[in-house]
C-alpha cells in the first residue's frame, strides 16, 4: 500500500526512521515527507535511503510531477509522526504552505497524527482546539505518551514507541472501522497481586495480552482508552492512558474513578477473588515451627459492583459493561447465570484448556450478550476477539 510518512520538527523526529523502517519492512511503498524544520533533527539521506523514494520539502521541487497533488491523491494512508503544535495548528487551519500539508488538504484516505511536544504546548486551549478540529474531521489523533520530554521534565507529551504507532498504522490500513470515535472506554488487564509481606504476593499467571489488545483496537477505531493495568510486563500500547495498580482494591478505587464518565467497561483483568487478611510489614521468617495457616477474606467484585451502581443511581453510565469469565463444563448455562448475576451486558465467556491459556497470543471464545444471541469467536489472534467485542459494543451504544 501507498504510505505518506510524514514528519514534522521534533527531536523525535529520530524515532520516525524506525517506523519508517518498520512500514517498509512489511511491504509497504513509503514516501516521505518532512518538514524544513524536520530536516534539522534528522538530514534527507536517510529518509531516501530508508524509503528508497525521494525525498522534498517543497512542492516547487520537481513541479512537472505535481507531487503537491498527486502524493496525496494516492496514498493509502498519511501519518504524521511526529505531529508538532505548528504541523497540527496548519493541518486544522486548512494552511498548505509546503508539501507535507499540500499532502494532507489533498489526501482522502485515513490520516494518522502521533504528536510530540512539551507538555505546556499539548495542553495549551489552541492545540486541544486544534485537535479537536481534526478529530471532528475523521483524523486519528493519537494522545502522545507520559514520560520523559527533551530536558529533565516529564508529563504528556512523549511520541509513543514506534512499534506501536506502527500497530495502529496497521489497523488503519486493513480498514479498521472509526465507530468508537468520541467515546471513552475503560479497560482493565493483567491480574492482582496481593502483598503478603514485603516481598511475597498471591496472584495470577494473566499476561495482560488480552487486555491490552482491547486497548491498542480501541485506539484504532478512534475511543479515548483508559487502560488500568494490574502487574502487566508489556510496552505501554500508543495513544492510552494508562494508570497502574496492584492490589484488586486499588484496580476497584481505578476502575470506579475511570468508570464515572465512560462510555463502556470492559473488565478484561484477572481479579483476586480473595487476599491475606494480614499483610505483614516485615518479612515472614522461617522458623522450627510449622507455618502458620494464610487466612484470606473476599476481594469485592468490582465487575458486580459497575453493575450494581448502574442499577441503584438508575443510572445510564457506562452504557456498556462487559465481563470476561472462563468455564470449563455447561459454558452456555453458567456463563447466562454469571452474566445476570454480575448485571453485565456482554460477558466473554474464554474455552479452557486446548492450549488457549495465559501469555498465548490467541484466544477462542462465546460472548453472550444480555437479551441477545451468543456470539461465537472461533480461535485466532487476541486482537481479533478484540475487534468482535468492540464490534458489539459500538453496536449497544448506537
Ligand atoms: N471480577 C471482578 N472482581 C472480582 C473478581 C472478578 O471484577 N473480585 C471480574 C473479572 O475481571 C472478570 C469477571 O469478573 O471480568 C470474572 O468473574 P469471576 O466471577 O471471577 O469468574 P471466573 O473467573 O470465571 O470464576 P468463578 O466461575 O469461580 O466465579
Amino acid at each position: 500500500m501507498n504510505v505518506v510518512l510524514g514528519v514534522s520538527g521534533g527531536i523525535a523526529a529520530y524515532k520516525a526512521c524506525e517506523l519508517l523502517r518498520l512500514l517498509t519492512e512489511s511491504g509497504h511503498e513509503v514516501r516521505v515527507v518532512p518538514t524544513r524544520d524536520a530536516l534539522r533533527f534528522v538530514g534527507e539521506p536517510t529518509w531516501a535511503a530508508l524509503s528508497h523514494n525521494p525525498v522534498t520539502t517543497e512542492v516547487f521541487e520537481n513541479v512537472h510531477e505535481v507531487p503537491h497533488v498527486r502524493i496525496g491523491q494516492e496514498a493509502d494512508l498519511v501519518v504524521v509522526a511526529p505531529a508538532t503544535a505548528d504541523v497540527l495548528a496548519k493541518a486544522a487551519h486548512g494552511l498548505a504552505g509546503d508539501l507535507l500539508t499540500n499532502t494532507l488538504l489533498t489526501a482522502r484516505c485515513p490520516v494518522v497524527f502521533a504528536p510530540a511536544m512539551h507538555t505546556e504546548m499539548w495542553e495549551h486551549p489552541a492545540t486541544r482546539a486544534n485537535v479537536a478540529t481534526l478529530r471532528e474531521r475523521g483524523a486519528l489523533v493519537i494522545e502522545p505518551a507520559v514520560g520523559r520530554l527533551t530536558g529533565t521534565d516529564t508529563g504528556p507529551g512523549r511520541l509513543p514507541e514506534p512499534e506501536e504507532i506502527f500497530q495502529i498504522c496497521r489497523r488503519v490500513l486493513r480498514g479498521t472501522p472509526r465507530d468508537l470515535a468520541g467515546r471513552t472506554v475503560v479497560v482493565s488487564a493483567g491480574g492482582t497481586r496481593e502483598p503478603l509481606d514485603p516481598v511475597r504476593y498471591l496472584g495470577n499467571r494473566s499476561s495482560g495480552l488480552q487486555g491490552y489488545a482491547l486497548a491498542r483496537t480501541a485506539v484504532a477505531r478512534g475511543a479515548e482508552v483508559v487502560l488500568i493495568a494490574a502487574n502487566v510486563a508489556l510496552p505501554d500500547p500508543a495513544g492510552v492512558k494508562i494508570v497502574r495498580v496492584e492490589t484488586a482494591r486499588e484496580l476497584r478505587d481505578a476502575v470506579l474513578a475511570a468508570s464515572a464518565d465512560a462510555d463502556a467497561v470492559v473488565m478484561a483483568a484477572a481479579v483476586a477473588d480473595f487476599r491475606p487478611a494480614e499483610t505483614h510489614d516485615r518479612k515472614i521468617k522461617k522458623t522450627d515451627a510449622e507455618p502458620d495457616p494464610i487466612h484470606l477474606v473476599k476481594n469485592p467484585d468490582i465487575l458486580a459492583e459497575l453493575g450494581e451502581r448502574r442499577r441503584a443511581a438508575g443510572a445510564a453510565t457506562p452504557r456498556v459493561i462487559v465481563g470476561f469469565a472462563a468455564e470449563t463444563d455447561d459454558v452456555l448455562a453458567n456463563g447466562q447465570a454469571k452474566l445476570a448475576r454480575k448485571g453485565c451486558d456482554l460477558l466473554v465467556v474464554n474455552q479452557v484448556g486446548a492450549d488457549l491459556a495465559f501469555g498465548k497470543p490467541d484466544n477462542a471464545a462465546t460472548v453472550l450478550v444480555a437479551g441477545g444471541e451468543p456470539v461465537e469467536v472461533p480461535r485466532g489472534p487476541k486482537e481479533d476477539l478484540a475487534d468482535r467485542v468492540w464490534d458489539l459494543v459500538a453496536a449497544r451504544l448506537g
